[in-house]
């Protein structure tokens, strides 16, 4: 895979990308921008008004939303409602601890410091309370960048840059105690702690020890370090943090000469890596060294936030993919059903079932649930006549059954679960436009999935324009809703409609590219991605898309928050990011008066932001503090 393949899909330091690749990615914008008028033949074949058929209109007066939408914005700030303030709880950089360095402008901390300091880029997070004046926040920090980590911007890495790199990555659990003036972080706190590229880890339920999990540091295949590019997440009923493993892909290559296995491949393991050059001060990362490394990573991992000296587990059970994040629900019946993203454009949807049942009378017995079930795929079958909606049902991925056999290069259930994305299409899934977030209806088995955008929908054969993904090269975006039959999560099949397409409706006219009916000119927005519910079943909507947004992309101005309502699908700008972030990762407190926002790499690329602190400072991604002037429920 080149580099301009990975360039929107691979969070990397983007002036790794050299010269001529970077005019080869501004010659297919153009293309691709050309070629968007032969694709508007799609909206023919869905009949003239095909958006309303799936998609009530927006009536403007949905009783679940409570607040004036907020205008698109290029500021360097953050915008929210009247009525709502906003305040800043973490920074990268800051320290958990009182006897670490603070942050210092212009990548003057080294790998030491960052050991002791709120990671990089964060995103997924989870809020999880103790007691009246107590809470942990759990939070992913994904990745770096280089240009803003390092003042020769990643040109001349030491071994102490890349220490430093793989200590910003991973997760951040940090105390809260509540003030008079809300939640704040406290430094020193008891539950504070740094999860990173080098914790020690443990390696579980049915790929534990295979020999692909095998490497010379741990012949057992039984233990790993780390965790990176840690996107998503969830949480559990009985009080655990997941973490989901990304793009880890691009941590790894070689000087050397390697011959990769396909299976590598369809995960994008290269020798050329993303640009972290890890791989030249730390040989874990060495392809032609340790070949078996990356098998180690592409993975859920439970953490306990509430005990700091836990090993973290990676569950093995939920599948090996560029996880986005890990939704968890109990179904009806008492199995935890765990829905699963793998982003990347043409994958898959997942669902993991327990075999086991929780028991909400036995907190301790419910932690190995995610040891052991059945991992399935989505396939998403076609409407009748064009429909934006249609039945689907979830294929089992168990060794032995629908073809996953020796014959088809399936040996056990450990090499199911460790080349998932090859099980899933041996079953025949449906390739997807990058399925990011999953978010589960608090109260009806309502689904709803983000599948953020893909520019080779139907240009590459094994991704033809089809159902839930009815745009070829698609740049905006959708989110794809299913109900469960029976309204089980553990059912066989669901009905699936589309809940919204995002598009441009000044741009395009009467096709599909417009947007759906949800979509107007106050509102758009594209490239969906975090989501997720509040307690009164209001969805939020976080977006990951072109910040410029001129143009093909939709919405003037900056990345955003929106505001939805499942039944009437009317949809509300709520929040609007910095320059040059992505608004990703979500959290409530249970009374859902306050909410955690992340803001991701602000100013990427030199972009020319200063958040938070303004001045000439180095932007820094931070986590959000968003609470009413009048102490009233958010969004309500
Ligand atoms: Fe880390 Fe798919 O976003
Ligand atoms: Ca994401
Ligand atoms: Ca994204
Ligand atoms: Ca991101």
């Amino acid at each position: 895979m080149s580099q301009f393949e990975l360039k929107d899909e691979q969070n990397h330091p983007r002036h790794q990308v050299p010269e001529f690749t970077q005019m080869v990615e501004q010659g297919l914008s153009r293309r691709r921008f050309l070629g968007g008028a032969a694709a508007l033949g799609a909206a023919a074949f869905f009949g003239a008004s095909p958006i309303s058929r799936a998609i009530a209109a927006a009536t403007g007066k949905s009783p679940l939303m409570g607040f004036k939408a907020v205008p698109a914005s290029t500021k360097d700030t953050i915008v929210v409602p009247e009525g709502y303030k906003v305040e800043r709880l973490i920074s990268w950089g800051d320290p958990l601890f009182s006897n670490v360095a603070e942050f210092i402008d212009n990548g003057g901390n080294k790998a030491a410091d960052q050991a002791g300091q709120f990671g990089d880029n964060n995103d997924g997070m989870s809020f999880f309370p103790v007691d009246d004046s107590t809470a942990i926040l759990a939070i992913n920090n994904e990745y770096t960048n280089y240009e803003l980590m390092f003042s020769h911007q990643g040109k001349n890495m030491s071994e102490d840059d890349v220490r430093r790199a793989q200590a910003a990555h991973g997760v951040s659990v940090i105390t809260l105690k509540k003030q008079a003036d809300g939640w704040r972080f406290e430094q020193d706190g008891k539950f504070n702690r740094r999860i990173d590229a080098n914790t020690p880890m443990i390696i579980s339920g049915p790929a534990k020890g295979h020999a692909l999990l095998q490497t010379s540091a741990d012949p057992k295949g039984e233990r790993a370090l780390g965790t990176f590019n840690n996107c998503a997440n969830g949480m559990t009923p009985w009080g655990t943090y997941l973490t989901c493993e990304e793009n880890f892909n691009g941590y790894f290559g070689t000087d050397g000469e390697v011959e990769l296995s396909p299976a590598l491949a369809r995960y994008g393991v290269a020798a050329e890596d993303a640009g972290y050059q890890w791989h030249r001060f730390d040989e874990r990362f060495d392809l032609a060294k340790h070949p078996n490394e990356p098998n180690r990573f592409g993975w859920v991992v439970e953490i306990d936030p509430r005990d700091p000296s836990s090993t973290p587990i990676k569950r093995t059970a939920l599948g090996r993919f560029k996880h986005e994040n890990a939704e968890l629900v109990i179904d009806r019946d008492g199995h935890v059903v765990v829905y699963l993203g793998d982003d990347e454009r043409g994958e898959h949807i997942y669902r993991f079932v327990s075999k086991n049942k929780y028991n909400p009378k036995d907190q301790a017995a419910n932690r190995n649930l995610l040891e052991d079930g059945t991992l399935y795929v989505a396939k998403f079958h076609n409407g009748p006549n064009g429909a934006l909606k249609g039945k689907g049902e979830w294929i089992e991925l168990s060794f032995g059954k629908n073809g996953l056999t020796p014959e088809n290069g399936f040996n056990s259930q450990a090499e199911v679960l460790i080349h998932a994305r090859l099980a899933a299409t041996q079953v025949g899934a449906t390739t997807m436009d990058r399925p990011e977030w999953v978010a589960v209806h608090p109260t009806e088995p309502m689904v709803f999935c983000t599948l953020t955008n893909n520019r080779n929908r139907g240009v590459k054969d094994n991704q033809p324009v089809d159902g839930p993904n009815p745009r070829a090269e698609n740049h905006y975006g959708q989110i794809v809703r299913w109900r469960p039959e029976g309204g089980r999560h553990s059912a066989e099949g669901f009905d699936w409609d589309l809940f919204v397409l995002a598009g441009n409706p000044e741009v395009h006219n009467g096709s599909l590219y417009a947007g759906s009916a949800n979509l107007n000119a106050d509102n758009m927005f594209n490239s969906p991605d975090g989501i997720g519910f509040d307690q009164g079943g209001r969805l939020w909507i976080q977006t990951d898309g072109n910040y410029s947004n001129e143009g093909n992309f939709a919405g003037q101005g900056n990345n955003q928050m929106l505001c939805a309502d499942p039944d009437s699908g009317e949809i509300r700008r709520f929040l609007t990011g910095p320059v040059a972030c992505e608004v990703t990762g979500l959290a409530f407190t249970p009374d859902q008066k306050t909410l955690f926002v992340g803001i991701q790499h602000p100013g990427e690329e030199l972009a020319g932001s200063h958040f938070p602190l303004g001045g000439d400072s180095t932007p820094r991604s931070s986590v959000m503090i968003v609470t009413r002037e009048d102490g009233g429920i958010i969004g309500a």
